[in-house]
């Protein structure tokens, strides 16, 4: 049997309520499915505008097989491209990050535009015509100082998630903030291992010391469902809305992104160990309250986030192969913040380097286990796990439709 039809099959066939079968979280051919039928096809968080400060400022990324540049242009508009030079394939940016006037290629100097176009192609024939060799554009977007790309041909439209998205996100002012600090840490275990991890806090208290100071393991906090019974939610909605906080719950009718605003434990303001800001100065100035909670943004398969009113947190999840997710964290702070005087950086990053290894550790275990001839999936704890079922829903939901169909669609390949 096909790879496809064998996948469709454990789709059809798969229990409600319990974890996937084997194949999805370790073979190598299922991921390249993945990769083929989620990752090139979704919407993807790549980075934030604010990491492209200038005309000329770009970031790369690596999304399965594709190579992207993402830059900021001459008029200020961020663009993204397939980083693969038009002359013989070269990338044309190596760097993680950089500044540049132009992008040109290291191997013959082939020099683009900020804008895509060819530029200058040195010693080439007459009749060269360099319009039709500038770099292939990505489909990309901006939201509430959030970068996404997409690398289908056709993308889906974004319009809905900038809708729900930028009232919550539009006050914390991310566009201006900066990355204080970041730090990409690779997970020995499958993509879906780390969401399905990261949506659940049933394994909070005996493995995060750290977060549990600030962060509730309630359900109604961490999963999809309960949040609107919840008196002590729903109290808070209602203080950060008066406040003019946008801050109920809501979610995608697809089940892709969802964001809301939960208080923290006790009269904790931020995730530190004593539950006391991080930073002096309040992340945005347009939000002078302290007690906001943190506003929580998923977008499957690439982001999850908290906002703070001193700062925030946000993850980036990438898949390397079956069985390695690389976890880029980013902590964003008001962008006149000063190491040093301001924040001390040890304090600001301290419960979040040790959650995310803590997590680290829990995907790489279960990752172990589940090679185990002997693994077949478990029930999920209905009270604690809802929102892993949600996730898993979600991919299975997205994923079997497009592997119905006859024909992968072509990619976007026209420059
Ligand atoms: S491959 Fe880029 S200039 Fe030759
Ligand atoms: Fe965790």
């Amino acid at each position: 049997m096909d790879v496809r039809s064998d996948m469709l099959r454990r789709l059809r066939n798969r229990r409600g309520g319990y974890s996937l079968e084997q194949p999805f979280y370790i073979d190598p051919d299922y991921f390249r499915l993945d990769l083929e039928l989620i990752w090139y096809r979704d919407w993807l968080f790549v980075g934030h505008d604010c990491e492209l400060p200038k005309p000329g400022s770009y970031f790369t990324v690596q999304i399965g097989a594709y190579p992207v540049v993402v830059v900021r242009d001459r008029e200020g508009m961020i663009r993204a491209f397939h980083n693969s030079c038009r002359h013989r394939g070269s990338r044309v940016c190596t760097a993680e990050k950089g500044t540049s006037a132009r992008l040109v290629c290291p191997y013959h100097q082939w020099t683009y535009d900020l804008d895509g176009r060819l530029v200058f192609a040195r010693q080439m024939a007459d009749d060269f015509d360099a319009s039709q060799f500038g770099l292939k554009p990505v489909a990309c977007e901006s939201a509430g100082g959030y970068i996404f790309i997409c690398l289908a041909e056709t993308p889906a439209d974004f319009a809905p998630f900038r809708a729900m998205m930028e009232p919550y996100f539009l006050p914390h002012r991310l566009k201006e903030a900066k990355v204080a600090f970041e730090s990409t840490i690779v997970e020995k275990g499958n993509w879906k291992l780390v969401w399905e991890n990261n949506r659940e806090c049933y394994h909070c208290a005996a493995n995060h010391p750290e977060l549990c100071k600030t962060f509730p393991e309630a359900p109604t906090v961490t999963g999809v469902q309960g949040a609107m019974e919840d008196p002590e939610i729903v109290a808070h909605w209602e203080k950060c809305e008066a406040g003019g906080l946008p801050s109920t719950f809501r979610i995608a009718d697809d089940g892709q992104f969802r964001m809301t605003r939960v208080p923290l434990l006790r009269d904790a303001v931020s995730y530190t160990m004593t539950g006391k800001r991080a930073v002096t100065k309040n992340l945005s100035d347009t939000v002078a309250e302290d007690r906001i909670g943190s506003l929580l943004l998923y977008h499957y398969p690439t982001t999850w986030n908290h906002i703070l009113g001193d700062h925030a947190v946000t993850f980036r999840v990438l898949p390397i192969s079956a069985t390695e997710t690389a976890v880029t964290t980013k902590w964003l702070v008001h962008k006149d913040a000063i190491e040093g005087v301001d924040y001390d950086l040890a304090e600001l990053t301290h419960v979040w380097t040790e959650t995310n290894d803590q997590d680290r550790r829990i995907v790489e275990e279960n990752a172990f286990g589940i090679h185990s001839p002997a693994y077949e999936p478990g029930p999920y704890s209905e009270i604690h796990e809802g929102g892993v079922a949600q996730f898993v829903d979600w991919y299975c939901r997205f994923i079997e439709p497009r592997l119905s169909e006859s024909e992968t669609p072509a990619l976007r390949s026209v420059a």
